[in-house]
C-alpha cells in the first residue's frame, strides 16, 4: 500500500493542501473526496455521526480514526479515548492534532476492551467483502466490555444498481450489490485496489443474529444510510 490517503491528509495537516483525493469504484466514475471533509469537526458532521458521538461513553475505540476528528471531539468532552488506523499518514496526523492514544493497527489486532466501538464513515467499509463480515463481528464482540456498545454506520447502496425505470440491472452472477472495488489516486498516483463493503441494515442484522449480537436501527439518514447500535 502506498497510504496515499494517509499522504493527503499530511499534505493537508502541513498546509500542503492544492488537490483533493480522486476516488472511485467498479460501479461509479470519477470523485472528489475533498480534503477539508476528512477534518471536519463535530458542527460539520453528518447528523449520524454526530448522534453516535452523542452516545459514546466509557472507555472508547474508534476504528479507522482517519485524521482524528471524532477522536479529537471526545476527548474535548473529557472522554476516553483509543484510535486505531492501518494508515501510518493518518496516525501520524491524529498525533499531530492531539490524538492522545494513538496506535497504527488494523482492527483483527486490536485486543483490549471497550465500552463504545466506533466505526464511522461507512464503518462496514473496513470488513471488505461480505464473507469476512462476521469474523469482524465476532472480533468487534470480543472487543466488548460488559454493558458494551458498537456504534457503526453504513448504506444500502441498491439505489446504485436502479435503471430509469426503477429496474435493478446487477449481474446475477455477481457478489452482494454492496460489495465494490474501490479506487484512489492522488497526485497522480495510484494506490492498489481495495475492496469496501456497504452494508444494507437487513444483512447486519442477520449476521448480528447468527452470532448472537443485539443488533438495533438508531437513525436513518437521508440517503439510505443508517446508523446502528450492537450489544451483546
Ligand atoms: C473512510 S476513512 C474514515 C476515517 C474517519 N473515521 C472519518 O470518519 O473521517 C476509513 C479509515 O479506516 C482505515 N482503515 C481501513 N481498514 C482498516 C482496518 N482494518 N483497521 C483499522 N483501520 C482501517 C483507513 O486507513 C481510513 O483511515
Amino acid at each position: 500500500m502506498k497510504d496515499l490517503f494517509g499522504k493527503a491528509l499530511l499534505d493537508y495537516q502541513n498546509n500542503n493542501y492544492t488537490v483533493d483525493l480522486m476516488t472511485s469504484t467498479n460501479i461509479s466514475d470519477e470523485d472528489e473526496l475533498p480534503l477539508p471533509y476528512l477534518f471536519r469537526d463535530y458542527k460539520a458532521m453528518p447528523k449520524l455521526e454526530q448522534q453516535a458521538l452523542n452516545l459514546a461513553k466509557g472507555k472508547i475505540l474508534d476504528v479507522g480514526c482517519g485524521s482524528g476528528s471524532h477522536s479529537l471531539y471526545l476527548q474535548s468532552k473529557g472522554l476516553s479515548v483509543k484510535a486505531i488506523d492501518v494508515s501510518a499518514g493518518a496516525v501520524a496526523v491524529s498525533k499531530a492534532r492531539g490524538v492522545i492514544t494513538i496506535e497504527e493497527k488494523a482492527l483483527l489486532d486490536e485486543t483490549d476492551t471497550f465500552d463504545t466501538i466506533l466505526l464511522l464513515m461507512n464503518g462496514t467499509g473496513i470488513f471488505q467483502t461480505l464473507d469476512q463480515v462476521s469474523t469482524y463481528l465476532l472480533h468487534l464482540k470480543s472487543l466488548l466490555n460488559k454493558g458494551g456498545q458498537i456504534l457503526i454506520d453504513s448504506s444500502d447502496i441498491k439505489y446504485m444498481y436502479l435503471d430509469e425505470d426503477g429496474g435493478f440491472w446487477q449481474d446475477m452472477n455477481a457478489n452482494y450489490y454492496g460489495e465494490l472495488d474501490y479506487f484512489l489516486s492522488y497526485k497522480g498516483e495510484k494506490e492498489a485496489a481495495m475492496k469496501w463493503l456497504y452494508l444494507d441494515y437487513k444483512l447486519l442484522l442477520d449476521a448480528c443474529t447468527a452470532i448472537d449480537l443485539k443488533c438495533e436501527m438508531l437513525a436513518e439518514g437521508e440517503h439510505y444510510d443508517y446508523l446502528a447500535k450492537l450489544s451483546i
